[in-house]
């Protein structure tokens, strides 16, 4: 068992390792004073791991309430927002109590904003069981739901109280859900690790499962520790992020999952780096490599065009730039302002 120290503005531990899902009651009372816990889920994880949470929640002493909801990005909405605030408020939860998501990003992000809003703020804890979650959407305190005109557009900064990752519910999730996390944990090796792509490449990442999870909490944790809000150097956490954010968008968040959209959207982004002179094609090659390793996708059927259309609607642009983040070679990344038009030379 690992711990990693976030040292934010509210600081919280995350703890790594295997079959610590029934320790969870023991970790989760070192760190609240709540009486009752709400544990938030979706229909999927519910049948797989409440009853052990419950367990050893009941066993630490908390009184718990359960509140689940159907599985997937469609129940990101205000809809299930809604349902969970009447649920809290018909249970009678306190701003002394807690909540404690269980499950991939939908459940965090939820439960996340339900936690920032209800009562102006409640405390919560993550419990994430998908690899994408427990490297990248459960840290850092980004909490959000969707709306009509976009994913993650109503949301705000709450960090939890603790993390807990269990590597072994990854044993359960279906390959191609395994594959969307390895979309996020290349993009951390691109941005700030070789070593870590160097494992990535020439190993089997299910055999060194807990040290690479590790290594990319580390990476995020530096980086949601240096800018919390996300004003300047978070944003190298969007590598592949703005292609990946359009193609997902064209396909109407139907078509490729989000590691895979960001999978290629690391290879666009680095095919316009290395036309700029910002990054070698041996560089590109290998990126290429790693991603077909983990059956991911390097490439996608929309013009080019399309795409950079998509791109300019994008947060991340003012009047003529759009901010890019280049991987300039392995394990290096930096922000340019790029012109619009140039995306088009
Ligand atoms: N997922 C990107 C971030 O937390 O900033």
């Amino acid at each position: 068992m690992q711990k990693i120290h976030v040292n934010t503005s509210n600081p919280y531990d995350i703890t790594i390792g295997s079959s610590i899902l029934e320790d969870c009651g023991d970790i989760i009372k070192k760190v609240t004073k709540a009486s009752k816990i709400a544990l938030v889920t979706g229909d999927t994880v519910d049948l797989l791991y409440s009853e052990k949470v419950i367990n050893s929640l009941k066993k630490s002493g908390f009184n718990v309430i359960k509140f689940v909801f159907p599985n997937g990005e469609a129940s990101k909405c205000f809809k299930t927002l809604n349902n969970l605030y009447d649920f809290l408020a018909t249970n009678e939860i306190t701003r002394s109590d807690c909540l404690v998501a269980l499950g991939g990003g939908v459940v965090g992000d939820l439960t996340g904003y339900a936690s920032a809003t209800f009562l102006r703020g409640i405390d919560f804890v993550q419990i994430p069981t998908t690899l994408l979650a427990q490297v990248d959407s459960s840290i850092g305190g980004k909490t959000a739901i969707d709306i009509p005109a976009g994913k993650n557009l109503v949301g705000a900064f709450k960090q939890p109280l603790a993390v807990i990752c269990d590597i072994s519910t990854l044993s359960t999730l279906k390959p191609e859900n395994f594959s969307d996390g390895m979309g996020e944990v290349v993009k951390y090796a691109m941005i700030r690790s070789y070593e870590l792509f160097k494992i990535l490449s020439e190993k089997n990442v299910k055999d060194n499962l807990e040290d690479v999870i590790c290594r990319c909490i580390d990476i995020k944790r530096q980086i949601v520790e240096n800018d919390e809000f996300d004003k300047g150097e978070r944003m190298l956490l969007n590598f592949g992020h703005t292609f990946g954010h359009a193609i997902e968008k064209i396909q109407n968040f139907t078509g490729l999952s989000h590691g895979s959209a960001v999978s290629v959207g690391m290879c666009i982004i680095t095919e316009l780096a290395i036309k700029h002179e910002l990054c070698n094609e041996d560089t590109y090659v290998k990126l290429k490599d790693c991603l077909k390793k983990y059956n991911l996708p390097i490439s996608v059927d929309i013009p080019y065009e399309e795409l950079v259309k998509h791109c300019v609607n994008d947060k991340k642009r003012d009047a003529d730039n759009i901010n890019l983040v280049i991987s300039t070679e392995i394990g290096k990344s930096e922000l340019r302002k790029i012109p619009i038009k140039s995306l088009l030379d």
